[in-house]
């Protein structure tokens, strides 16, 4: 059942709190992107405020979880100066029953997928209209693409059974740009059948930086919802 957009914000709220709930303190944690993680970037900030928690430090995926992190105080490091990651928490478009995903909808997933992917435990958090049977049901699959290769790109995606859409700006002419400085296409395939398959097809396209197909690095996804009129975190 879907939720209104009020009802959707407390869900997204609740299910922030409860992955922080799950940090424990002298940790390396991985910040995602995303209206969902952003509330989870507020309660990292007010529990170390608050002295529930000590010693963080974060790695962002985007400038918007620098700029939150900063807002809320989150010391912040870098991936040239660590070698692990405790624990991350992101979002997603869409959640499979394998726990696979597909991100990307606000063009953060290749900062999301290094830092996801090196993480010893990551947590997606979502609210329970991102739940799937199969991946692509609902939303194209973002890919990050470099300028010059547009063109070809959209051709091999094609090729592949998809409909490839330059992904255009909102109160901005022209494309999205990206944190790194390029486009995202976003493709509308039928359904996808084999997640690690197509992550791979495409992601070999040269021009391609990465894809938002995350399969098989999920941890622990908690699904926020409203049950008679109030917010519920439970475990897929
Ligand atoms: C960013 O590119 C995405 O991968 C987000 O993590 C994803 O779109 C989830 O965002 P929301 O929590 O805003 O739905």
């Amino acid at each position: 059942m879907s939720m209104t957009n009020d009802l959707v914000v407390l869900a997204k709220q609740e299910v922030g709190k409860s992955a922080v709930a799950r940090i424990q303190s002298n940790s390396i944690v991985g910040l995602g992107t995303g209206s969902t993680t952003a509330y989870a970037i507020q309660y990292i900030g007010e529990r170390l405020k608050s002295g529930d928690l000590k010693n963080i430090v974060g790695v962002t995926t985007s400038f918007q979880g620098e700029v939150l992190a900063r807002k809320y105080n989150i010391p912040l490091t870098t991936l040239d100066v660590i070698d692990h990651i405790d624990i991350a928490i992101d979002g997603a478009d869409e959640v499979d029953p394998k726990k696979n995903l597909i991100k990307g909808g606000g063009a953060a997933h290749t900062q999301e997928k290094i830092v996801d992917s090196l993480a010893r435990f990551l947590i997606v958090v979502i609210d329970s209209n991102k739940l799937v049977d199969k991946l692509g049901s609902t939303c194209p699959l973002p890919v990050e693409v470099i300028p010059k290769a547009v063109t070809p790109v959209m051709r091999q995606l094609e090729q592949l059974g998809g409909k490839p859409e330059i992904r255009m700006g909102l109160r901005k002419a022209g494309p999205v740009i990206t944190d790194q400085g390029n486009l995202v296409i976003d493709v509308k395939f039928k359904e996808i059948n084999a997640p690690k398959t197509l992550e791979v097809t495409i992601n070999n396209i040269p021009g391609v930086l990465e894809n938002g197909l995350f399969v098989g690095i999920t941890d622990l996804v908690l699904v926020g919802e409203i049950i008679n009129g109030k917010p519920i975190v439970r475990e897929l």
